[in-house]
Formats: structure tokens, sequence, C-alpha cells
């Protein structure tokens, strides 16, 4: 088969990665790549947001499977135009990668399937923004919605924090806000296929989203992840599946836009109970490194059966093991930094089925990598136990020469502590 992947990062050199393995695996082109994607497979200049230029580079290159790696090809619909240009492909339609692009539409969805998660309201106008979020107190969660959806999710334990944030947020006239009630308890992530009928779970993981150490400081898109989670036990995983993701899809199905591809759902688990957090229609980056590098080869069978609308006669082969991934980001991120400082070790680490160095936003200049991106690689480790790949994975990390780099040095604390 001759595939082709899009997008740059982490998560798509541990796609890229996975499916090489598969024997299936003809030809492997990433657009548009990175410094270590181009080790394994060829990188082609695309612009991934247009559909037309992707489906003409697909039909050129005799392509036989699209995977369609980040949100913004998904929310454009480059998936459409794919499939109506007769190529198979993997992630949703336009329309049903709603479920991440508006949290105001996923909140609906919640609502007609029934399926647990914060009380909320939306709102297009400030002093009624305000008014509800006095009434119902702190702590509160105010999140941007539609075009201000980039300004992200402010979670209040005070009024003057979310009156604060309202105020910011409607400093654009066209903002929307979806304020929300606040849910306590842990967080996880929950993977799943969908071919639109048939749901097949491909794994759990958690995340850790601050920049600092104790989970402490800004938001980040991820320093590190492991899988599994452990608070994703066989009895929460059920109830997930039957009163969340279950009925979310068949809404969907109901509605006429059917969800293909993989569903990524964060919970709040309080008591055994999850509820959903929010929907993401993609993998998650850096939870993919671990998926990727516990599932291995047959992820390529699998996306290809979702593609196919034939989930249902695939089953995950399923090791009992663990992986660990550790995101080594430029100093300064998630603010500003420096981008063109040298990374050098890398070729001194092991790139094994246990042990891998993904990387995010590297560029090969003069014969060395060189940063080129905020979140820059993902150094990951599969073992039998989690502290075992917690160990292998920062055995690696501390063999990189990387000045202009920093790393949690924690990732995995919370489930270690326990
Ligand atoms: P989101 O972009 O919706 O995933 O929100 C980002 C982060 O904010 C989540 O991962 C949670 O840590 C936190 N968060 C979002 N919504 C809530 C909520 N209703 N209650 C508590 N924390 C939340
Ligand atoms: N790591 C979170 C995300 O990919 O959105």
């Amino acid at each position: 088969m001759n595939i082709l992947i899009l997008g740059s990062g982490g998560r798509e050199h541990s796609l890229a990665w996975a499916i090489k393995q598969n024997p299936k695996c003809d030809r492997l082109i990433v657009a548009p790549g990175n410094a270590g994607l181009a080790d394994l497979a060829e990188c082609a200049n695309l612009d991934i947001c247009d559909g037309d230029a992707v489906t003409a580079f697909a039909t050129d290159h005799a392509i036989d499977l699209v995977v369609i790696g980040p949100e913004a090809p998904l929310a454009a619909g480059v998936a459409d135009t794919l499939r109506a240009g007769g190529i198979l492909t993997f992630g949703p339609s336009q329309a049903a990668a709603q479920l991440e692009a508006s949290k105001a539409f996923t909140k609906d969805i919640c609502t007609a399937a029934g399926a647990p998660t914060a009380a909320y309201a939306h709102f297009a106008e400030l002093n009624a923004a305000l008014d509800y979020t006095r009434a119902q107190g702190a702590p509160i969660v105010i999140k941007a919605d539609g075009l201000a959806a980039g300004k992200g999710v402010t979670v209040a334990m005070t009024l003057p924090e979310a009156e604060a944030a309202l105020t910011d947020l409607f400093s654009d006239s066209n903002a929307e806000v979806v304020i929300e009630e606040f849910m306590d308890g842990e967080e996880a992530s929950f993977f799943i296929l969908s071919d639109g009928t048939t749901l097949l779970p491909v794994g759990t993981a958690q995340d850790h989203k601050r920049v600092g150490n104790g989970d402490t400081g800004p938001n980040t898109g991820g320093m590190g992840a492991y899988s599994p989670a452990p608070v994703m036990t066989d009895a929460v995983t059920q109830k997930a599946m039957d009163e969340i993701i279950a009925p979310t899809m068949a809404e969907m199905a109901k509605r006429g836009t059917p969800f293909e591809g993989v569903l990524f759902a964060g919970f709040m688990i309080k008591d055994g109970q999850p509820r959903l957090v929010e929907y993401n229609v993609r993998f998650g980056d850096p939870e993919c490194q671990c998926l990727m590098m516990r599932l291995g080869g047959q992820v390529l069978d699998l996306l290809q059966a979702c593609a196919e609308h034939r989930l249902a006669d695939q089953q995950v082969a399923w090791a009992d093991d663990h992986a660990l991934t550790v995101v080594y980001a430029a100093n300064g991120y998630p603010g500003d930094y420096a981008k063109g400082s040298q990374i050098r070790g890398l070729d001194t680490l092991p790139e094994d089925s246990r042990n891998m160095t993904f990387h995010a936003g590297t560029a090969q200049r003069d014969g060395s990598v060189v940063a080129t991106g905020g979140r820059v690689l993902a150094v990951t480790a599969r073992a039998e136990t989690l502290q075992a790949a917690r160990d292998s994975a920062y055995a690696s990390i501390n063999q990189i020469d990387w000045p202009g780099g920093f790393y949690r040095t924690d990732i995995g604390w919370r489930a270690l502590s326990d």
C-alpha cells in the first residue's frame, strides 16, 4: 500500500513509525514532515489544509490510504474532499469534526445523547455572561468558543478571575463563550476508533498539560503522557462506552453525520463516574506516541479497516505493557522561544520497539538536527511496568545534549505515587 500521512508533529512521527512496521506498507509519504520523519518516510511539501491540493497529490502518487493527523485539515473539510475524489481516508468529515471545533455543538450533542458532562450555558454577549457567572459563583470554567476558541480555557477558582476572563474574551466583539460547571476529579483520555457504526477502543492515556514539575505553571499542548491510564479501570471504561461514547456516536449517525476516525475523549473521573470534559477528533499529541509504541504495526490494519467500514471484524492485539513519553521543549515554551539551536546526541539513542525519540519540531540544517518548534522531541519508551518505561525514557533523554531545551522530570508521578 502507498500511504500518505498529513502532519508534521510527534504524533505523525509515531503514526509513521507504527505504520512502517506493517509489511503491507510499501511507500510512505508524510506531508510536510520533519527531520525525524525524513529518516523513515518521504517528506512532501504540501498545503495540508487545501483539500484539492491534497487530493491531486494523492491521485498523482497512487495513494491507497490517507491518514489525517492534526485537527486543522479535518476542520477544513479535507477528508470530505478526499472521499469525494475516491481516495480512502482515515479522519472524520468536516461536519463530524465539529465535535472538536465547537464546544457548543458538543454540549448540544451530549444533551441529546444524555451523556454526563458539566452543566453549561452559551453566551455571545458580556453582560449576560457576567450575570450568569455571578449567579453560579466560583469555581467555574470559562471557555472560548467558535472563532475565538484558540484563546482557550480558564478554570477560575474565584469570581474575579472568571470576570476577568470574560472581559478579556469579549474584548473581541465576535466572541462566543461556554460557561461550565467546575468538575472535580482525575482526568484521563480514551481513544476509540469509529467507522460510523462499530466502535473499537485503542487505548487510554493521561497527559501532563502544565509546563512545570508538579503540574504547575501555564498550560501547554502536553509535556508528557503515559498509557494506560490507571484511573480508566475496566468498570470506568465500560461506563464511559455505555453512557458517553456509544450514545454520542449514535446521535452523530442519527443526525446524518456519522463519525469516522479516532475519537479522543477527555474525562473527569470521580468516585468511578466518568464525565465528559471534551472531545477531540484526532489522536492526542503526545498521547499518540504512547499508543503507537504499544500498538505497533497493527495500527495500519486498524486504520485501514476503520476507513473501509470494516471495524466489526477487527480486534486489537493487546500486550500487558506500559508506555511513557517525555516532551523535550524549547526554552521559553509555551511563551516565546528561539529557533535554530542544535540538538546533539540523538544518534546515540536506542531506536527499537521499546525506545523511540519522536520528532515534533525539528529540521536538518548542514548535517545537524536543529529545533524549529516549541515542542521539539517526544522521548518514548515501552516496558512491562510504568516505572520501567519511565526509567527508560529518562535514561534516553539524559543522553540528549540540547542546551536550548528543557523537560519535566516528573512525568507519570501521579500514577507512580498512588
Ligand atoms: P478543554 O480545552 O475543554 O479540554 O479544557 C482544558 C482543560 O481545562 C481540561 O483538560 C481540564 O483540565 C480543564 N477543564 C475544562 N473543563 C473543565 C471543567 N468543567 N471542570 C474542571 N476542569 C475543566
Ligand atoms: N495532548 C492534548 C492534545 O493533543 O490535545
